[in-house]
């Protein structure tokens, strides 16, 4: 039969409808299924009539409909409903056949996914999709994982369906089990970070210098052709150009300050807590939108702890160059960070990431695209392993040419009671970095003057205890410290 589906897309809100859609353009035949029929109708009389499609009211249909070894992806809701469709699906599938997990899953979840279906004899796709429902339609960054030959089977179709930049696609096999699932995470996670450091950018201007929304936005659209020249840069602008009818105030003025979150941003930082890496960057941006979220809190706070705006400063050229070097600096550190961390899971989890694909898949079509991953992929393709970023010569050049401005940028929002929270752990990070003898020096001791958990001295190999309360002397223990070393 040659009328048999190339791909199928279960779970039809924006997402699937765009992503089925995008495959549809591409020549494909896409089978479409929803549980609710009246939704795969609506998208039918939309869209039916770009590309081949054939519309299902029935799992059993839907499945009917693909070719073999069939490509299913599951575009909804991540948790609880990706099992039930799952679960469904089962005694419809045969051996061989590719179920693929299109949503923003936690990676944890993938590998399990994976493992269950593997038993089965079925094949699982965990795929980070990034680009919101625009990127989904006209070509995401797609990130895949799992196993190896299962990816084989649906590169045609994801290659095509993706973003391209200079002739290669946004997308390329992640690694095994959760990995794709868990580099979208981290995506995510610096997508945090970014927008966090730009909305700090943004308090600075309004607070200390008294800067309405429109007159920011010049100062973003200014830095496109700066190094911070990105996706998210591009789109502050346009929020804050935008009036709101309603009023005629800037939209931005009328928008509750409350940051909400689905999870993908706090999963990144707990994960950094699990592997111990130090990911300041985007964990400061997941704690900044917990506080955003007390809002009756912060009201209350205002009124005992009284927040007096500065009076406008007026913003020299220079002042307004400092927060983009400022925000630069804290950029490269978050990034870094991000790097990092998928270092170090790689390394844990055994799942040999390359992580200058990684920057190459995320030049174009997700939320973090930016000119500037071009220098990541450099870096990557003149080092295969890098311990910092922030250590190679580009990035090492930008964050020391941008140091005086990052330090008189959190000097003056400190001084103005202006909370930044990514510019200011960043710059400590930066500080603690590049400090060969740290004071933690000083925290070994105390832990072994009450726990005697023992600390290593710098003149000597081994473990040492002293008996700080009893007779004072020091004595080498074969017992090393519980906690173990940090990551090095
Ligand atoms: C993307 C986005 C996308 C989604 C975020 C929003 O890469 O396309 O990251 O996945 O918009 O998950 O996350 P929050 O709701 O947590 O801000």
């Amino acid at each position: 039969m040659t009328d048999l589906c190339d791909i199928g897309v279960i779970g039809l809100a924006v997402m699937g409808a765009n992503l089925a859609r995008n495959a549809a353009h591409k020549g494909f035949g896409v089978a479409l299924y929803n549980r609710t029929g009246s939704r795969t109708d609506a998208v039918m009389a939309e869209h039916g009539s770009e590309g081949r499609f054939v519309p299902s009211h029935g799992l059993e249909d839907f499945v009917a409909s693909l070719a073999k070894p069939r490509a299913i992806v599951i575009m909804v809701k991540a948790g609880k409903p990706v099992d039930a469709v799952i679960e469904e699906l089962l005694p419809l599938l045969d051996g061989g056949d590719i179920v693929i997990d299109g949503g923003n899953s936690l990676f944890s979840d993938s590998n399990r996914r994976e493992a269950a279906l593997k038993q089965k004899g079925l094949r699982f796709v965990g795929m980070g999709v990034s680009g919101g429902e625009e990127g989904a339609l006209l070509g995401p960054s797609m990130m895949p994982g799992g196993e190896r030959d299962a990816y084989e089977r649906i590169a045609p179709m994801v290659t095509r369906m993706a973003a391209q930049v200079d002739g290669e696609p946004c997308a390329t096999y992640i690694g095994p089990a959760g990995a794709g699932h868990y580099v979208k995470m981290v995506h995510n996670g610096i997508e945090y970070a970014d927008m966090q450091l730009i909305t700090e950018a943004y308090d600075l201007f309004k607070t200390v210098y008294g800067m309405d929304a429109p007159l920011i936005a010049t100062i973003f659209e200014g830095w496109k052709t700066s190094p911070l020249d990105s996706y998210l840069i591009d789109i502050t602008t346009e929020v804050l150009k935008k009036t709101d009818a309603k009023t005629g105030k800037p939209l931005v003025d009328v928008i509750v300050d409350e940051a909400e979150q689905k999870g993908t941003g706090r999963w990144t930082a707990a994960n950094a807590l699990d592997l111990g890496v130090p990911l300041t960057g985007i964990t400061e941006a997941v704690f900044a939108r917990a506080l955003s979220g007390r809002r009756a809190l912060r009201g209350e706070a205002e009124k005992l702890l009284p927040f007096e705006a500065p009076a406008g400063r007026t913003a020299s050229q220079a002042d307004i160059d400092a927060v983009r070097d400022a925000l630069y600096a804290s950029k490269i550190v978050a990034y870094a960070q991000g790097f990092e961390q998928m270092t170090a899971a790689s390394k844990d989890y055994g799942w040999g990431l390359k992580l200058g694909e990684v920057a190459t898949i995320w030049r174009g079509g997700c939320i973090i695209r930016a000119a500037f991953l071009n220098r990541i992929r450099d870096a990557y393709a003149a080092k295969q392993e890098i311990p910092n970023l922030v250590l190679e010569d580009y990035f090492r050049d930008a964050v020391l040419k941008a140091e005086p401005a990052w330090r008189k940028v959190v000097g003056l929002a400190v001084e103005h009671g202006v909370a930044i929270p990514a510019f200011s752990s960043s710059l400590s990070y930066y500080d603690g970095l590049r400090r060969a003898r740290g004071p933690a020096n000083l925290l070994q001791g105390l832990r072994d003057f009450f726990g005697a958990h023992t600390y290593r001295r710098l003149d000597e190999e081994g473990h040492f205890h002293t008996r700080w309360s009893q007779d004072g002397a020091e004595q080498r223990t074969d017992r090393p410290s519980e906690g173990g070393t940090p990551r090095s």
